[in-house]
Formats: structure tokens, C-alpha cells, sequence
């Protein structure tokens, strides 16, 4: 008999950033339901009420945004601080583009070097003023304009460029479409389309039509499937006991992980599917097998799990045979070049891995997984490799567990309770 785990976690994280953006743009009180409270949440509200927006203080999970919409921004007296969040960073520069002033955006230092040219590009195809540091990095200034309508091609399958892009046509009130080659996570549009807004998606393409203002919405959000993912992951590799995850945010942009880890072979099913706020949710629930088998994921699934990659790297470390993920290079860009770093830490326990330029290969097996990670301060690697440390025989250390934080505070105490 294995013993049964409920666990709620926390509400999704590209959902709660764009609860509270959307909402402030819109007119009249918006709740937010579930709201994650972590790090990069954090980041964006803060950014939001540097440019005078009324958003209410966390008070546990439950928030009051009044909205007064766009016109009522002002120029923040300092940097725009966005911390170690990329959406932050991404999505309020497709907001400031259509400001009439200027903002300047900055990080902390993973931040500092990620990738910024992709939003700058389009932005200033529609006419904002965008300048970045030599690297194409942060420090950002970004000087708002009237914005002109565009119909972009977006050379990166990333949710926050066309996110960006569909706020910077939110804010001026101008068409735009997005195209993209793989299609990304589609919360910006389903929540647009719930406010009142006039979004069309078409395969990857997306296109906003303006003319309908934004209504204020009760939010409930999802839990994350990316943070569900680690506990699943953890389910499917022990023995006895079961996890049920309530509440799950199964869209179809999200659930890469899931359909993955049950192609290895995990004893899984997804239960209670219904519609909540116009995200389909489940209940997912996993119990162990007596052995996962390895697993191939290609270009066209990367974009549906781009997040679990490092979690689903550590796992093939225990199935059998070698998993090999390709079409994944968008991982170097990550909190962390996250394949370097997987790799690097799978070989500090002794697994044998191998970096390629666009994925990684992981040669499976059941020996003790012992030594010391380095997290780089990346949430997503500290959880991954905390759920190998927490199977029987791990003796893993880490460098830096408290680096959960930007996502999932509590992940800690929750693995705890589903391997006790
Ligand atoms: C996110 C999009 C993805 C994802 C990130 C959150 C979002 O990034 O990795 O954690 O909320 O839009 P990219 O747009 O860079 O792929």
C-alpha cells in the first residue's frame, strides 16, 4: 500500500506575472486568487508600483489590484529593480514601450546577462526607443512613443517576446500579430480574451485586435505545473507513495513534462480535468514504478517543458538507457546556462552526461548518486537535483538551496512531506 500525499502547490508563476500587469491595466478592482507569493513575483509588483500603479501588499495569497489603466503610469524615480525575473523584465518592457516617458531596467546578475535584443528588437520596430548595454543585456532604458501596428516574425520561441509585444499593443492600442515557429505558453491571450480583450490564435499565430478595454477580473490561479513537476518527478522515481497534486494547470503549452514522464513509464493519470478562469485544470497524481525507461524529446515538445528540461535530465539519470533531449539551446539562456549546469552537476554525483550544443544526453542507472552540485543560483537546478538528493542512497550536497525562493519558497518543507 503506499502511503497518499496531497499536495497544493503554489499558484503559477507566468499566471500571477501576468495577473498583476493585466490588472493594472485594466479599469476597476481586480482579486487575485492564489497569487504566488515568491521572488519574482515580488519583482513585478514592485516594478509595477515604481510606476505608480495601486497594488495591494501580499496579504498570504489573496490581492486587491486597482486598475486605472495605462494612462495613470508615471515615470518611476529609480531603476525598475527586476531582480532574478526575466518575465519581469520581458513583459514590463512591452508595457514601457507604450509609456510616454522613459524607464530603465536592471537585475540581478544572472539577469544581467541574459538576453534582451529579442524584445528590443520589436519594440523599436513599433517605435519605442530601446537601448541596451553592448552585451544586448541589461541595463535597459526603454522611452515609450505612440506605437505603430506591427506583424512580427519571432526568430525565438520565447512566451515573454510575444508577450511583450501583445502588451506594447495592449497599452497603444494598436493591432499586432505574433508568429511564432513553435508555439509557446498562451496565458497572455486566454487572460486578454477573459478581460474582454479581442485575441485570435491560430496555430503559433496570434493576433490582438485593439478597441475593447480591459474589464478588472476575479483571478484564480492555477498551481504551477512547473513546480508540480518536481514533485511528480520525485512520485515516479520512489516507492510507496502516492502524490496528488490538485489544481494543476494542465494547458496544453504546459504539460510537456507530464506526457513525458508517462512515456518513461510512470504510473500516472491526470483526473478532474475541468476550466478554471479560462486555463484548463486537473488533478494530477503519481505513484512510483519499479523502473522509468529513458525518454527522447525533440525540438517540437521543447516549448510545452522547457522549464522541467534540468528536472527531466536528473530523472533520466535514474531510468534506463540514455535520454537524449535535443532543439533545447534556448536552455543556455536560462537563470543559468542550463546545460552546462545539468551537465556539470550530474557528473559531480557520478552520472554520465554529455553537453551538445542545442541538449544534452543522460546515461541512466541505479547506482548511489553521491557528491556535491552547484546550483549557480538557479532555482530550477536546485530542485531537480533536490529530488535526487532525497531518493534513498543520494548523499547529494548542494550550494545554495535557498535559491528556491524565486519560485517555490516552500519547496523544501513540501518535498519533506511527499518523502518522509
Ligand atoms: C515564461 C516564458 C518562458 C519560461 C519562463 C516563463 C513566461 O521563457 O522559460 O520561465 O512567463 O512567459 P521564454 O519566453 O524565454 O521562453
Amino acid at each position: 500500500m503506499s502511503r497518499v500525499v496531497t499536495v497544493r502547490v503554489p499558484g503559477d508563476k507566468s499566471i500571477s506575472h501576468r495577473a498583476l500587469i493585466l490588472s493594472v491595466l485594466a479599469h476597476g478592482a481586480s482579486r487575485i486568487q492564489g497569487l504566488l507569493d515568491s521572488a519574482d513575483v515580488r519583482s513585478t509588483a514592485d516594478v509595477l508600483r515604481a510606476l505608480g500603479a495601486d497594488v495591494a501588499r501580499h496579504e498570504g495569497d489573496a490581492l486587491v489590484v486597482h486598475g486605472h489603466g495605462p494612462t495613470r503610469l508615471a515615470p518611476a524615480t529609480r531603476a525598475l529593480d527586476c531582480g532574478n525575473s526575466g518575465t519581469t523584465a520581458r513583459l514590463m518592457a512591452g508595457v514601457a514601450a507604450a509609456l510616454p516617458f522613459e524607464s530603465r531596467f536592471t537585475g540581478d546578475a544572472s539577469l544581467s546577462r541574459r538576453p534582451m535584443r529579442r524584445v528590443a528588437r520589436p519594440l523599436s520596430a513599433m517605435g519605442a526607443e530601446v537601448e541596451l548595454s553592448d552585451g544586448g543585456t541589461l541595463p535597459m532604458r526603454v522611452r515609450g512613443a505612440p506605437l505603430r501596428p506591427l506583424d512580427w516574425e519571432s526568430e525565438t520561441a520565447s512566451a515573454q517576446v510575444k508577450s511583450a509585444i501583445l502588451l506594447a499593443a495592449v497599452v497603444a492600442n494598436v493591432p499586432v500579430t505574433v508568429r511564432e515557429r513553435r508555439r509557446t505558453r498562451d496565458h497572455t491571450e486566454r487572460m486578454l480574451r477573459a478581460m474582454g480583450a479581442h485575441v485570435e490564435q491560430d496555430e503559433a499565430v496570434v493576433r490582438f485586435a485593439p478597441g475593447y478595454p480591459l474589464a478588472p477580473v476575479e483571478w484564480r490561479v492555477p498551481a504551477d505545473p512547473s513546480s508540480a513537476a518536481f514533485l511528480a518527478a520525485f512520485a515516479a522515481l520512489s516507492s510507496g507513495v502516492e502524490v496528488l497534486l490538485p489544481d494543476v494547470c494542465v494547458t496544453p503549452t504546459r504539460a510537456g513534462f507530464f506526457a513525458v514522464l508517462q512515456r518513461m513509464g510512470a504510473h500516472m493519470s491526470i483526473e478532474d480535468r475541468r476550466e478554471e478562469g479560462g486555463e484548463p485544470v486537473a488533478t494530477v497524481r503519481v505513484r512510483g514504478t519499479a523502473g522509468l525507461g529513458a525518454a527522447a524529446v525533440t525540438a517540437a515538445e521543447v516549448p510545452s517543458m522547457i522549464d522541467e528540461l534540468p528536472l527531466l535530465a536528473c530523472v533520466a539519470a535514474r531510468a534506463s538507457g540514455d535520454t537524449v533531449i535535443e532543439g533545447a539551446a534556448e536552455l543556455r539562456v536560462k537563470e543559468s546556462d542550463r546545460i552546462a549546469a545539468v551537465v556539470a552537476g550530474l557528473r559531480a554525483i557520478g552520472v554520465d552526461a554529455e553537453e551538445r550544443p542545442d541538449g544534452l544526453r543522460v546515461a541512466g542507472g541505479d547506482r548511489a548518486l553521491r557528491g556535491a552540485v552547484s546550483t549557480h543560483g538557479d532555482h530550477r537546478l536546485a530542485m531537480a537535483f533536490g529530488v535526487l538528493a532525497a531518493l534513498p542512497l543520494s548523499e547529494i550536497a548542494l550550494d545554495d538551496p535557498a535559491c528556491v525562493a524565486v519560485s517555490y519558497p516552500d519547496f523544501w518543507r513540501d518535498l519533506a512531506r511527499v518523502s518522509a
